[in-house]
C-alpha cells in the first residue's frame, strides 16, 4: 500500500519538509528541526513520524522517530524537533543533511501516552535515546498540568545521558545511572527506580521508553510494586501504519493474538503485551 492510499487515516500528513536547523546533541546524537506546522499542531507526546531521505532508494524503507518537541515562537507553532542517534544507514545519511535540505516525513503516527485526570506524582524512565519521547511528555505535563515528573536517565556512558538540563529547567528532579560510572551512579537505571519505589513510595504512573531489556525490567517493577505503567516500544518498523505486520507484539492473555506496535502502540499498558 502506498502512502497515497492511506487517506483513510484522519489527520495524517506526508510531505517533503525543510530542515530548519540540525545540531549535534552529543557524541553520535543530533537534533533536527523540521518545518511542519500542521503536523506539530496535532502531534501528542509518544507519537512518532516515519522519515525517509528524499530522492534516494537506499534505504528504501522509512524509519520511525519520536516527536521530541514542538517548535513554538509566540503563538505560532512552526514545526517539530527530532532527537536521534546515529546507528545505521538512514541515521548516518540524515546526519549529513544541513539546514535548508529536505526530509520526507509522514505522521503523526501511533497512539501516544495517556494521562489520567488528577495524577500528580509521575516517574519517567528513559534508556538512552528513549528519552526523545519522554522529554516531550515532560514538557507537556509541566505546561498543561503543572506536573513535574521525577526523571530517571540511564545510558552506557555519560555521552548517552541527554536532556538533563531541559528536565531540570522545568523543575524535575533528575537521577542518572551509567554502566561505566562516567556520570551518576554505576549500574542500570531500574536499580535507581527500585530504590525510589522503596524509599520515596509509589508514583501514580510510570512512563518508560528505551531498549526492550529495560522495558521488561520496568514492567517487572510495576508488577511487583503494583504501579500503573505505560511503556513505549522501539520495535523495528517497516511501514508505520499497520500494513506490513513487521512490528507485531504478543498480546497477553490471548494465545496467538497480536497487536501492532505502530497502530495499537507504540505506547502500551505493560500488562497488555508480552515483551
Ligand atoms: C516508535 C519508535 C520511535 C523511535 N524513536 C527514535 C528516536 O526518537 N530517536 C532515535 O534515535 N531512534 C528512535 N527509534 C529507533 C530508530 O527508528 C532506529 O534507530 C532507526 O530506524 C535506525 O535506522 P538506520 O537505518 O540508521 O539503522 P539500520 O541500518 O536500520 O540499523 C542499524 C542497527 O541498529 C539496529 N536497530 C535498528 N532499529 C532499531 C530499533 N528500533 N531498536 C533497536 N535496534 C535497532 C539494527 O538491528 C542494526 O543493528 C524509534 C523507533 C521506534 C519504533
Ligand atoms: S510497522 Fe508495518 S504493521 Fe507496524
Amino acid at each position: 500500500m502506498s502512502v497515497d492510499n492511506i487517506s483513510f487515516m484522519k489527520e495524517l500528513f506526508q510531505k517533503k519538509v525543510e530542515i530548519l536547523y540540525h545540531t549535534k546533541a552529543g557524541s553520535g546524537y543530533f537534533k533536527i528541526g523540521l518545518a511542519f506546522p500542521e503536523l506539530a499542531r496535532i502531534s501528542r507526546p509518544g507519537q512518532f513520524v516515519m522519515v525517509r531521505l528524499p530522492d534516494r532508494y537506499i534505504p528504501l524503507l522509512r524509519r520511525p522517530f519520536s516527536v521530541h518537541n514542538r517548535l513554538v515562537e509566540g503563538d505560532a507553532i512552526n514545526g517539530i524537533e527530532l532527537l536521534y542517534k546515529v546507528v545505521g544507514e538512514t541515521t548516518q545519511a540524515m546526519s549529513e543533511l544541513k539546514a535548508g535540505d529536505l526530509l520526507d516525513v509522514l505522521g503523526p503516527l501511533g497512539n501516544g501516552f495517556t494521562f489520567p485526570e488528577g495524577i500528580q506524582n509521575v516517574f519517567l524512565v528513559a534508556g538512552g535515546v528513549g528519552v526523545a519521547s519522554l522529554y516531550y511528555l515532560a514538557l507537556d505535563l509541566a505546561e498543561r498540568r503543572a506536573v513535574r515528573p521525577t526523571v530517571f536517565l540511564g545510558g552506557c556512558s555519560a555521552t548517552d545521558i541527554l536532556c538533563r538540563k531541559g528536565f531540570e529547567s522545568i523543575g524535575s528532579r533528575v537521577q542518572i545511572t551509567t554502566e561505566d560510572c562516567s556520570l551518576g551512579e554505576k549500574g542500570v537505571v531500574t536499580s535507581l527506580v527500585q530504590k525510589a519505589l522503596e524509599v520515596d513510595g509509589k508514583p501514580q504512573m510510570i512512563y518508560a521508553c528505551g531498549p526492550t531489556g529495560m522495558l521488561k525490567a520496568v514492567s517487572d517493577l510495576a508488577r511487583t510494586y503494583d504501579v500503573s505503567c505505560q511503556i513505549s516500544l522501539e520495535t523495528v518498523m517497516a511501514c508505520g501504519f499497520g500494513v506490513c505486520l513487521g512490528c507485531v507484539v504478543e498480546k497477553t492473555g490471548s494465545p496467538g493474538a497480536y497487536l501492532h506496535a505502530c497502530t495499537d502502540g507504540p505506547v502500551f499498558d505493560y500488562r497488555a503485551i508480552r515483551i
